[in-house]
């Protein structure tokens, strides 16, 4: 089994009635650590990556990079780089963190829709390897520090292919009414600006993502073959040799039983197999593969830690359970409707009698992490472990309610190392300030 086809992490398992994750008691955690605590198991995602890269060894040269918009930490950049991936990046925090992180910036490519000009003159400076442009705002940039520094520049440019996946409207990139990108009637005008008035700026190849939480691979059979007659073509037209696609990422994840996404391998199977037979029909060779997944790669691996608190039985209605976080910790239910399946992690062989609503403690009404699930009666002070919640948990984590952003923990071989500090008070007023005339 793929891991992006497990809810839980690989080494899940139950001791003592009790929720295990790399070896480390959850219910110690969260007594160790406090809650809410995000817990990534460490096996769990050295063995996704690995099969990412076994799984794209069958097309002789491809890079897998990390969708490090998904959970982006100093510690997470080294497990997957240390598996042989590389990072995409998407703003000057995530350039930093991997800089500072010692990660080979040639390794890096960047994304984004709108990438202010410190980001790009940063990117530039540190050397990453490649910048998808996604607009002629970008290639306008980009060509003014090219100059400025004297210093070539490689990218890709962000097409969108018009293909609906079928997922959440927020989460559907390369369809044609999207922010992302150059229209495909607008890729001809990029590539003569660049080639016309931009010397130092190389075009290396196409880049496009058609969406996230796919589970129907049919999507990325018809972007690989729209992405390889483009790049044909516009090798033909312009005379240019253009060798590089990035198919961007988007496989799924199993967040509850009724998910199917589908394996890995099958993924890779498909593009391979897509762009094998495109690249022979258009008399194309070498060209170099890029995916870049996000989700599928750090989602399973996580889990979070919640303590019960409140509970409320609406009369003939809902049972609410309230937890000691909610959507500030993990945004996604509120954003997307997303679901997600938990546990009592105290309490895992007990008989799962009560039908409950697990509720986040922030104030909003609609502040609900799991909607309608049967778990066993609880009390106040019993542990909730959610599933999947790797991935665009922390990374779209806030401060609303100025509650502090909970910590993270590494757990392998029974040891478990914090790898992000949970937040102070002080630190939630580190950045405030009060002018002189108010004291
Ligand atoms: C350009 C690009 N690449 C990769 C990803 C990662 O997607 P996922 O986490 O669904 O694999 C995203 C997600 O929004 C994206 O916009």
């Amino acid at each position: 089994m793929s891991v992006n086809q497990s809810i839980k992490p690989i080494t899940s398992e139950v001791k003592n009635n009790h929720l295990i994750v790399g070896g480390c008691d959850t219910v110690e955690l969260a007594e160790k650590y406090g809650t809410p605590l995000y817990v990534i198991d460490e096996s769990t995602l050295r063995k996704v990556c690995k099969e990412y890269v076994d799984a794209f060894k069958a097309y002789p040269n491809a890079t897998v990079l990390y969708a490090s918009k998904a959970l982006a930490t100093s510690a997470i950049f080294k497990i997957v780089t240390q598996e042989g991936l590389g990072l995409d990046v998407v703003s000057g925090g995530e350039i930093y963190t991997a800089y500072k992180a010692e990660i080979d910036m040639s390794t890096l490519m960047f994304n984004g829709n709108n990438k202010q000009e410190w980001e790009l003159e940063a990117a530039v400076d540190v050397g990453v390897g490649r910048i998808s442009a996604d607009n002629f705002h970008d290639i306008e940039l980009l060509g003014k520090i090219s100059k400025s520094r004297n210093k070539a520049v490689n990218i890709l440019l962000r097409i969108t292919p018009g293909i609906d996946c079928h997922t959440h409207e927020y989460i559907q990139t390369g369809h044609l009414d999207s922010k992302f990108g150059f229209d495909l009637t607008q890729v001809d005008e990029a590539v003569k600006l660049v080639t016309s008035d931009y010397p130092l700026i190389t075009i290396k190849g196409l880049h496009a993502h058609i969406g996230s939480q796919i589970f129907d691979t049919a999507g990325y059979i018809d972007e690989a073959k729209i992405l390889a007659n483009e790049l044909a073509r516009l090798n033909k037209e312009y005379s240019l040799n253009l060798s590089e696609l990035n198919l961007g990422g988007g496989l799924g994840v199993k967040y509850t039983h009724e998910d199917n996404p589908p394996e890995i391998g099958e993924v890779a199977d498909v593009v391979i197999n897509t762009l094998s037979g495109e690249f022979k029909n258009l008399g194309l060779k070498n060209i170099k593969l890029y995916i870049e997944p996000g989700r599928s790669v750090i989602s399973t691996s996580g889990v979070t830690l919640y303590t019960v608190g409140a509970e409320k039985q609406v009369p003939k209605g809902a049972k609410y359970i309230s937890v000691d976080g909610g959507m500030a910790d993990n945004p996604r239910p509120s954003m997307y409707q997303a679901e997600y399946t938990c546990d009592a992690a105290n309490k895992m062989n007990n008989p799962k009698e009560e039908l409950v609503t697990i509720a986040g403690r922030f104030c909003e009404s609609g502040d609900i992490l799991i909607k309608d699930i049967k778990l066993p009666s609880l009390v106040p002070g019993d542990i909730i472990c959610i599933y999947n919640t790797g991935a665009y948990n922390y990374s779209m984590a806030s401060n609303y309610n100025r509650v502090q952003k909970p910590g993270m923990v590494l757990v392998n071989n029974s040891q478990s190392d914090i790898i992000v500090y949970r937040e102070t008070l002080e630190d939630l007023i580190s950045q405030d300030n009060i002018p002189d005339r108010l004291k």
